[in-house]
């Protein structure tokens, strides 16, 4: 496997909701925008490949003119690297409350106080994000008394992870992504953990009743009444992802479904509450 680091320029006014979930379709990762003016702005995306793909990135240009011919773009820069020199990129170690989380790489000697994670494909949970870090300050708070918990949309298993640290009892990690539950499998592997269960899935339709839900996705996904996520028989849950200006929108559909706040922490424009179901 190696990453293609690639910087795309396009007209600032083109850069645009279409444009960011094309990239995002793509497959890219860690989009960043580097520069901005009146005119220009030139963004970055990582894109995983196989080993000798030099193509993708002209079967992505391709691609982006047939579907927006009236947008501009064109490369500025394109630099491969190798896998293990990514991981040691991007790989950093996090300290929240109790939980110490390391890269595997600068695992020395046996600590069972640290979570070890590496990262297969590079989901979601490696990026040190404020909604990832809302989650873990909140699990830090909570007692440590429940039978079961879920981590829906759960990435690299890193909240299931922290999870298992503070309780013996089996967590339940559901993520859509086949890849993200292969690298939760092995973030479990590689810290001997054996009470959490990946399900590769996109709903909460399975589990009858839970004391604990921690989910950290996007707006739309818990507004989608597919994933059963909010009507869910939780006792409490701790749920993040929420763009601080959808605040009152997520307010208000917590309130249809009968879950009260108790707490809401807001980081970096993004918010994250613990909550409790009312009537279970
Ligand atoms: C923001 S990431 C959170 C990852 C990790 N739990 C963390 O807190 O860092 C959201 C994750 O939810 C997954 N996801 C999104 N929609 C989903 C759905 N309908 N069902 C299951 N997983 C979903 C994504 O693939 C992604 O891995």
């Amino acid at each position: 496997m190696n990453i293609k680091i690639i910087r795309f320029r396009t007209l600032s006014k083109d850069f645009d909701k279409n444009l960011v979930s094309f990239f995002i379709l793509e497959g890219s990762k860690n989009m960043q925008i580097i520069q901005i003016d009146n005119e220009y702005l030139i963004f970055q995306v990582e894109i995983f490949t196989g080993k000798g793909n030099n193509m993708i990135t002209e079967k992505i240009l391709d691609k982006f003119r047939k579907f927006y011919p009236n947008k501009y773009i064109d490369i500025q820069l394109e630099k491969d690297i190798d896998f293990e020199e990514w991981k040691r990129m991007r790989l950093k170690s996090l300290s929240v409350g109790k939980f110490t989380f390391k890269p595997i790489f600068e695992k020395t000697e046996k600590d069972d106080s640290v979570i070890y994670l590496d990262t297969l494909v590079g989901a979601f949970g490696i990026d040190n994000h404020p909604t990832t870090i809302i989650c873990l300050e909140m699990i830090n708070k909570m007692e440590p008394k429940f039978k079961l918990a879920v981590d829906f949309g759960s990435g690299n298993g890193i909240l299931s992870l922290a999870l298992s640290q503070i309780s013996k009892s089996p967590t339940i990690a559901i993520e859509i992504f086949y890849s993200y539950c292969l690298e939760i499998k092995h973030n479990c592997k590689i810290n001997n953990v054996e009470n959490i269960i990946v399900l590769n899935g996109d709903s909460m339709g399975l589990i009858k009743e839970l004391d604990l839900l921690v989910s950290n996705v996007p707006f739309s996904v818990f507004a989608d009444p597919n994933t059963n996520i909010l009507n869910s028989k939780f006792k409490k849950a701790i749920l993040s992802g929420i763009k601080i200006e959808n605040k009152e929108e997520f307010i208000n559909l917590l309130r249809q479904y009968n879950i009260q706040i108790l707490d809401l922490q807001e980081k970096e424009g993004w918010i994250g509450v613990i909550t409790e179901k009312q009537g279970r």
